[in-house]
């Protein structure tokens, strides 16, 4: 049981192990990343489709419409397109890919109940509140739809009401699909600004964990688009995916993610002010959950954050994704990062001083964060730049990574840039595996936030982005 904070990231080994499956090991889960690796043997120039609005009010029809043996229900992934087991993946009972089937039936867990009795929600499978995250808000449901199935196919794939018959037929396209309703989750900005809604949170009604919430027990939510996207994937990107709908690749999917993670938390700041304090969700949790002493021979725990120009005793705005960005910025899109500083590093002053000027300031950095979104989608990653990510992340931002779910965020970047590397062939298998002790060590380091050790992380960091530039 979570005796006081219940903080927990999700994968890789970061978190207080508290998933409802058990332990999935560090080294469990950095396997999986790397089979993952291995599937996504092709990088191929993204094809873009169009963006089509699709229809609001689609009705979702339910696993059962998706899951038959002929369709996404075989026992092996035979298909001669799509693996067409999906469905056992998605209900993997030994893996986080089996995640989102178990999402709601874990609410009827006496923990997910203690949660809603401290907020007093009497039964929380059954509350929006709960159910708009942990099932599928369907807007509109057909006959076959059920709650249990949890966060389901069309949660994700969008209300299958209008493309279900024709989206298997020969000569479908994927641009066929999207105009009838199917969610583009090809597409990095689609697919984070659908996870975000979930993994982050939204506007959108019963999709928002509070303070409240986590200090009733709900975990601290973390996300990284590109690791998330291969910790629950159930597709191949071969040469026929990307021959129909291209191939984003890992470095674009994650920048994407991470600009649309700062869009996100500074756009929901002025709904989620009521009362004398913005919601502390959006600030870092530490900066106010630490341990003090008025002796003065014990030090201090805040590190001085050069990136972050605000006086001690301020709770700090979460700026893991902000801080990402900027150093990734800083190599693909140099003008643009020195706005960004400028603008984030208003923004934490105004935080401060004035809530009129920090609403102004909020929305100014959401907007960049926007344009960089749009610009990263839009952009080529070839060899040299990921190369020169890894090390701007790594290495030349230690410096940002002086609180912990920064530090997380770092260990999860570096995650992401090596399997890019691998992916797209610009570092072998093998100098990868040798690189593993080091990923693990730094994720090691932050695996309990009750005991994150910067030091130890920051030099398994420093140690990757050496070797690595060793390899260019
Ligand atoms: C904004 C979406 C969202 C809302 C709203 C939400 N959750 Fe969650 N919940 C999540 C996500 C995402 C996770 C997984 C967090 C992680 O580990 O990264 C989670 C995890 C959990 C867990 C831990 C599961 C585990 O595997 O250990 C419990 C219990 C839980 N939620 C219960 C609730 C209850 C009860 C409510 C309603 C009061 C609720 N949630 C509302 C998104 C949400
Ligand atoms: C949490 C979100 C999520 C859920 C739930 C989900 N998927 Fe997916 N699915 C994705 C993402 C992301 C991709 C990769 C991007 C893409 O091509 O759409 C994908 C890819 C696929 C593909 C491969 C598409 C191709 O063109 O090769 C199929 C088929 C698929 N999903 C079917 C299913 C089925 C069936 C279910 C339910 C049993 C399901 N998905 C549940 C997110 C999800
Ligand atoms: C409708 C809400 C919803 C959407 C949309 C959603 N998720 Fe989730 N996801 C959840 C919940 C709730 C959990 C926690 C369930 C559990 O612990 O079993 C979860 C768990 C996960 C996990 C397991 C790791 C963890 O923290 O527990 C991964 C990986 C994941 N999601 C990836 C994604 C990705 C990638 C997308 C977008 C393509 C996505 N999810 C979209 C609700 C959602
Ligand atoms: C602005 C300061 C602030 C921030 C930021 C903040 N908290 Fe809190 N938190 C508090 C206060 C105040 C309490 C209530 C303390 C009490 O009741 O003794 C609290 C209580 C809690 C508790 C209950 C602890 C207990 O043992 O009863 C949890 C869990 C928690 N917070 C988690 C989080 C998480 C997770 C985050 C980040 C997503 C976060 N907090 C961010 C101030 C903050």
């Amino acid at each position: 049981m979570c005796a006081a904070l219940c903080y927990r990231m999700g994968p890789g080994g970061i978190g207080n192990g508290m998933s409802a499956i058990g332990a999935v090991t560090a080294a469990a889960r950095a396997l999986l990343r790397l089979l993952a690796v291995a599937l996504l043997a092709i990088t191929l120039l993204a094809i873009s489709v169009p963006a089509v609005a699709a229809p609001a009010l689609a009705p979702h029809l339910g696993v059962a419409s998706c899951g038959g043996t002929t369709c996404h229900g075989r026992q092996e992934a035979t298909g001669p397109r799509v693996r067409q087991n999906e469905l056992l993946v998605w209900q993997d009972p030994t893996s986080l890919r089996g995640a989102h089937y178990r999402a709601w039936s874990l609410l009827k867990l006496p923990r997910a109940q203690a949660i809603g009795r401290r907020i007093g929600i009497a039964d929380v499978s059954a509350s929006a509140e709960c159910v708009n995250c942990h099932g599928d808000p369907a807007p509109v449901r057909g006959p076959q739809w059920r709650q249990a199935d949890g966060v389901g196919c069309e949660a994700c794939h969008g209300g299958a009401g209008r493309w279900l018959a024709s989206h298997a037929a020969v000569g479908a396209s994927h641009a066929d699909n999207v105009s009838k309703g199917m969610w583009d989750m090809a597409q990095p900005s689609a697919r984070a600004n659908l996870c975000l809604d979930c993994h982050f949170g939204s506007a959108k009604p019963g999709q928002f964990v509070s303070h409240r919430a986590m200090a009733a027990g709900h975990p601290r939510l973390s996300f990284e688009l590109d690791l998330f996207t291969a910790l629950q994937s159930h597709h191949d990107e071969d040469g026929d995916y990307a021959a129909r709908k291209g191939v984003a690749g890992g470095i674009k999917v994650w920048l994407v993610g991470q600009a649309l993670a700062v869009q996100r938390a500074l756009t929901l700041l002025p709904a989620r002010t009521a009362g004398p304090f913005p919601e502390f969700t959006l600030f870092d949790c530490r900066s106010c959950h630490r341990t003090f002493s008025d002796d003065p021979a014990v030090p201090l725990v805040a590190r001085r954050n050069d990136w972050r120009p605000i006086a001690p005793g301020q709770p700090v705005w979460n700026d893991e994704n902000l801080l990402v960005l900027i150093a990734a910025a800083q190599v693909v899109a140099p003008g643009e990062a020195k706005q960004l500083q400028a603008q984030s590093r208003g923004f934490h002053l105004a935080m401060a001083s004035d809530r009129a000027a920090a609403a102004k300031a909020a929305a100014a950095l959401a907007a960049s964060a926007g344009r960089l979104a749009a610009r990263f989608e839009r952009a080529r990653f070839d060899r040299a730049t990921n190369f020169a990510l890894l090390d701007a992340v790594l290495a030349g931002s230690a410096g940002a990574w002086t609180d912990y779910q920064g530090g997380a965020q770092a260990v999860m970047a570096a995650d992401t840039l090596l399997a890019a590397l691998v992916n797209a062939g610009a570092v072998d298998r093998g100098a990868a595996a040798a690189l593993r002790p080091d990923l693990d060590r730094a994720y090691a380091a932050a695996k309990d936030a009750n005991r994150w050790q910067p030091e130890a992380q920051r030099a398994a960091l420093a140690s990757i982005a050496t070797k690595v530039r060793a390899l260019r």
